[in-house]
């Protein structure tokens, strides 16, 4: 800073910064100390109009503010607002929705697309626990994405499976229970060379045997393959429903699947229930009609 002020006259402060900088001591413009007082004046209208200062739970928690005004009041009208512009804008879609058939939702275009957009959060609520994200499954819960279908893959069947729930219902050691450990054995090995395209190599003739002892044709076709969906495995496929693993195909085939005595899961057993979804889905009419459209829609549809 220099002590020298060679400009005496500009009315500076005489605060110079390298050799040339002048501090000056003009006053204010007026438009900047007009908006300056205005800012005072705000200052105790905000005070007053809005909640503003944090008073202790002692003194009533902060200070309301005259015009009664919250964030959380805005928010929960802004959105009455949204929701009931989205009710009214899509108003003749839900009804069309509550009228038609799967089957005819399916036939109209405009109709299938909104259903399946409308279908995800639904879908993340209720199934995606046990279907996993995008019906691409989950160890015991069956994929949904996929061309392989216990119960059918046609939209009304897929709608079928939602109303009513489903039951897998394999009986343990063949359907009239009556399967030997050595049979069992032998059907296992069957089973799995079924899978792999080799059922009718000479090696598993025994096990060929046990499966039509065991009558495990009734369900899963005279070729491992049900002649209809009922609930049976494909076992002519590499899909399987639980597990590849010799052991988990073995104790499938002993213990069945959903068998109980007594109210109560036999030990071994693998439980595989569908729950129902009628009393479960808020709105269940309409949206069990939308969730069976998406599910048709994520790749296996029939
Ligand atoms: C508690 C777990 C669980 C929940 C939640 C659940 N599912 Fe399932 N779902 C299953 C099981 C287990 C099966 C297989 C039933 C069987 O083995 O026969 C199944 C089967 C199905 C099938 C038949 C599959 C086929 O191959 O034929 C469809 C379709 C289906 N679920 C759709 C849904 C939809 C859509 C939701 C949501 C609304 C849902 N599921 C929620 C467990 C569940
Ligand atoms: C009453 C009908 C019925 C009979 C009889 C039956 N099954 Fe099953 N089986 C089923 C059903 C239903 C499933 C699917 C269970 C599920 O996923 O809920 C199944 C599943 C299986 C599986 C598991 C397939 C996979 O993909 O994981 C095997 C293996 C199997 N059965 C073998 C047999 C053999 C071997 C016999 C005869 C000894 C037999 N089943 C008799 C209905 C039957």
């Amino acid at each position: 800073m220099a002590h020298h002020n060679p400009w005496p006259d500009e009315g500076n402060t005489g605060h110079i910064w390298d050799e040339d900088i002048r501090e000056l001591d003009n006053p204010p413009p007026l438009w900047w100390m007009l908006s300056f007082y205005a800012g005072f004046i705000m200052i105790v209208f905000y005070t007053l109009y809005y909640p503003t200062i944090p008073l202790t739970d002692e003194l009533g928690g902060h200070t309301e503010g005259m015009a009664g005004w919250t964030q959380v009041n805005e928010y929960h009208e802004d959105y009455t607002v949204l929701k009931n512009w989205r009710v009214a804008k899509f108003a003749d879609k839900e009804e069309k929705l509550a009228s038609m058939s799967v089957t005819e939702i399916m036939a109209d275009e405009e109709l299938k697309s909104y259903a399946v957009a409308t279908s995800k959060v639904l879908y993340g609520d209720y199934c995606a626990a046990c279907h996993a994200t995008g019906g691409a499954g989950n160890p015991n819960f069956p994929v949904l994405a996929d061309d392989d279908w216990l119960w059918g893959g046609s939209v009304k069947q897929i709608e079928a499976s939602l109303i009513q729930g489903r039951i897998g219902n394999m009986p343990a050691k063949g359907m009239m229970g009556n399967l030997t450990d050595q049979e069992i054995e032998d059907v296992t090995d069957y089973v799995i060379a079924l899978s792999e395209g080799k059922g009718g190599d000479a090696a598993y003739a025994a096990g060929k045997a046990v499966y039509t002892k065991g009558m495990c044709l009734a369900c899963h076709g005279p070729a491992g393959k049900p002649l209809a969906p009922a609930g049976a495995a494909n076992l002519t496929d590499q899909v399987w429903r639980f597990s590849s693993d010799r052991d988990t195909v073995k104790n499938v085939i002993a213990y069945g699947v959903n068998v109980k005595k007594n109210g109560e899961y036999i030990k071994g057993t693998q439980k595989a229930v569908m729950p129902s979804f009628k009393e479960r889905l808020p709105n269940a009419d309409v949206n069990i009609k939308r969730l069976a459209v998406y599910v048709h829609s994520l790749g296996g549809g029939q």
